[in-house]
C-alpha cells in the first residue's frame, strides 16, 4: 500500500491532526505527516506535532503582505517536505488560487456540519438555534469557494434535545476523528474518483450504508 504524504495546517487545538496521527501510528492509514503548518504561533495542535516528532513550522499569516504571500510561503515549505495531499485540519484561513494551483484536488477539509447546510463559521450555535434534528461534519476537497467542494464523506449526528453548542461539537468532533481519516485512506487506496462536484467512491458495496438515520427516532 503506498504511503500518501501529507502537510497538515492547523490554526488550533489540533485534535483532527491528532486522531490522524493515531491512526498512521495506529497502522491504520497509509499516510506520513510530513510537516505540520499553523498560521497560529501558539496553536495547540503544534505541542501534538512536537509529541510526535513531527516536522513542524508557524506561518503567521499576518506578516505576510498579501494573501498571495502568505500561500507561496504554504506552498514552498509543502513542497519542500514532498507533500503530496494537504490537509486543512482547523485551518482557519480561506484558500486562495496560489495553494489550489499547487495541489489541485489534493486539498482536503473538514467542516462540522452536513454541507451545503451551515457553511463558515459559529456553526454549532447556528445549528442548534435553527433546530435541525440531524447535524453532522463533512470531509470535502476543497475549491475556490467556501466550504464548497466536492464532498467526500459524511457522518449524521442526531440533535439532542437538551444540545447547547459545546454539546453538539462534542459529538460531531468524535465523528470527525473517524471520517477524516477515512477519507484519507480512500485517496490512499486511489479510490476516489472525481467528476464536476461528485466523488465516486471506488469499490464500495452497492448494498452497504442503505440504513437510514431519523431523529427523533420513530419509536420514541
Ligand atoms: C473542527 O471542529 C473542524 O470541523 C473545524 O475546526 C475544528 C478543529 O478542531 N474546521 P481541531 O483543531 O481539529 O481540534
Amino acid at each position: 500500500m503506498r504511503i500518501v504524504p501529507l502537510g497538515v495546517l492547523i490554526s488550533g487545538g489540533g485534535s483532527n491532526l491528532q486522531a490522524i496521527i493515531d491512526q498512521i501510528e495506529a497502522g491504520r492509514l497509509s499516510a506520513a505527516v510530513r510537516v505540520v503548518i499553523s498560521n497560529v504561533p501558539d496553536a495547540g495542535g503544534l505541542k501534538r506535532a512536537e509529541r510526535h516528532g513531527l516536522a513542524r513550522q508557524v506561518v503567521d499569516h499576518r506578516l505576510f503582505p498579501s494573501r498571495q504571500d502568505f500561500e507561496a510561503e504554504l506552498v514552498r515549505i509543502l513542497n519542500e517536505h514532498g507533500v503530496e495531499l494537504v490537509i486543512l485540519a482547523g485551518f482557519m484561513r480561506l484558500v486562495g488560487p496560489s495553494l489550489l494551483s499547487a495541489f489541485p484536488n489534493r486539498i482536503m477539509n473538514i467542516h462540522p456540519a452536513l454541507l451545503p447546510s451551515f457553511p463558515g463559521v459559529h456553526v454549532w450555535q447556528n445549528e442548534v438555534d435553527h433546530g435541525v434534528k440531524l447535524a453532522g461534519c463533512t470531509v470535502h476537497f476543497v475549491d475556490q469557494g467556501t466550504d464548497s467542494g466536492p464532498i467526500i464523506i459524511q457522518a449524521a449526528v442526531p440533535v439532542l434535545d437538551d444540545d447547547d453548542a459545546d454539546g453538539l461539537a462534542a459529538r460531531i468532533l468524535a465523528q470527525e476523528h473517524r471520517i477524516f481519516s477515512k477519507a484519507i485512506q480512500l485517496y490512499a487506496e486511489d479510490r476516489l474518483e472525481v467528476t464536476g462536484r461528485r466523488v465516486h467512491i471506488r469499490g464500495v458495496d452497492p448494498n452497504a450504508g442503505r440504513g437510514v438515520l431519523i431523529h427523533p427516532p420513530l419509536e420514541a
